[in-house]
């Protein structure tokens, strides 16, 4: 409903407009006044998004009134009426703020097509506008696995790498493995902000202060650490995590969170807060069964199919499952596999420098890299099609081993 105040110095014709409009099943009047002064007090009570205002009145003057309105109530648009079709009255009362005029007596036709228009304008400039302060919000990618050692935080320090390394924005590594998180250990970053810090704020948390108690390193990467002793962990709440993603994609373009192994709310919060949920399994059979199990809780919670993905980490490992037999099993493609690397994540972990750092061109480093690449074009919409995932050929994840 387009609500309107008609103001005019003849209660008759105040009267007729509100009559024919009243035909308008859109338009409502929802006050009038037959003088300036009167007009301005029903204009602030009611705030109607058009006012007719005469522009000849006797006391405040239809010019004054409209400049009055459009430079105190800008949501408000005038239309300007008057008896003479003059050219510098049309400009006088645009200088004025008026949207548009109309020639008394009024056409009630074109009288209601013009309120619509100025209504119409109005509303596609405020949403131009809404855009325009709409700030553009970063992803969060969460790598997770329901095994612990399963390559999660190598994956998520080195895919931040990556990351950064491919896109050139600002990339935040987040350890949520809040009890014995080891991004700090591994970045060799040894600050005293910590997530903990955020935590305990979390209601004067804002973007900015979210992104204080990061910690830069030195490949232009920031990290947000774990707190400094397991028992500190208790500190941060669900809720807490889900808000300072929520603050951390205000600051930066590409968030990347260390899920860690423990399926408990913390997770399922960083989860919430995902645009990416990268679950990651080794190439045994226990994992892979937890790996099953975890789908079936994504599942059960609505996590939707699109935004999961399945990554086989240490794939290639001797007596290892194959990538095809992983997938099969769980009924769903692998976005990309982590190939094995005896000595390279280990001596990383050992030196505090990332294999990403000291190594890019090795295996793992170049499939960390496809994996940047990929989420960063599904992440701009330009993802091909998914391949239509291989059926499972029994109910449940171990029967393809005949454990079922
Ligand atoms: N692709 C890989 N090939 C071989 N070893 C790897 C690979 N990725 C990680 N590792 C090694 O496996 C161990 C566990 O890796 P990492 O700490 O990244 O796993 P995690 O899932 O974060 O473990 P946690 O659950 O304890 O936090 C480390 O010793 C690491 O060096
Ligand atoms: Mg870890």
């Amino acid at each position: 409903m387009i609500r309107v105040v008609v103001v005019d110095d003849s209660v008759e014709v105040v009267s007729n407009i509100e009559r024919l409009l009243s035909f308008e099943p859109d338009l409502e009047v929802v006050g009038t006044a037959n003088d300036g002064e009167a007009g301005l007090q029903v204009v602030r009570e009611t705030h109607p998004d058009v006012v007719l205002i005469d522009i000849n009145m006797p006391g405040m003057d239809g010019l004054t009134t409209a400049a009055t309105i459009s430079a105190s109530m800008p949501a408000t648009q005038v239309i300007m009426m008057s008896v003479q079709d003059d050219l510098d009255y049309v400009r006088r009362a645009m200088i004025a703020g008026a949207r548009d005029y109309l020639l008394k007596p009024l056409d009630i036709d074109d009288a209601a097509a013009k309120i619509r228009q100025v209504y119409e304008m109005r509303k596609s400039k405020l949403a131009v506008a809404a855009a325009a302060e709409e700030p553009v919000l970063g992803k969060v990618i969460t790598v997770f696995s329901p095994r612990g050692g399963s390559g999660c935080t190598t994956l998520a320090i080195n895919l931040a790498l990556a990351l950064r390394a491919f896109t050139k924005r600002k990339v935040v590594v987040v350890d949520g493995a809040l009890q014995f998180g080891d991004v700090g250990v591994m970045l060799n970053l040894h600050g005293t902000r910590t997530i903990a810090d955020l935590a305990v704020h979390v209601e004067e948390m804002d973007a900015s202060f979210a992104s204080e108690m990061t910690i830069a390193h030195q490949s232009g990467i920031r990290a947000l650490l774990a707190p400094p002793k397991p028992e500190n962990a208790e500190l941060v709440s669900a809720d807490a995590v889900r808000r300072i993603l929520q603050a951390l994609r205000h600051s930066f373009d590409l968030v990347v969170v260390d899920g860690g192994h423990v399926l408990n709310d913390l997770l399922l919060g960083a989860l919430d807060e995902s645009d990416e949920l990268l679950l990651l399994t080794t190439p045994d059979i226990p994992a892979i069964k937890s790996a099953g199990l975890m789908l079936e809780v994504l599942d059960a919670l609505g996590f939707a199919e699109e935004k999961r993905a399945l990554l086989v980490s240490m794939a290639g490992r001797r007596y290892g499952v194959k990538v095809e037999d992983i997938e099969r099993s769980l009924g769903c493609k692998a976005l990309a596999t982590i190939p094995y690397d005896d000595a390279g994540p280990i001596l990383a972990a050992n030196q505090g420098r990332p294999m990403y750092e000291t190594d890019p061109e090795a295996p793992l480093c170049q499939a960390v890299l496809a994996v940047a690449r990929k989420l960063t074009a599904k992440m701009a919409g330009g993802e091909e099609p998914p391949a239509e995932p291989p059926k499972p050929k029994g109910k449940k994840v171990f029967s393809l081993w005949g454990h079922g």
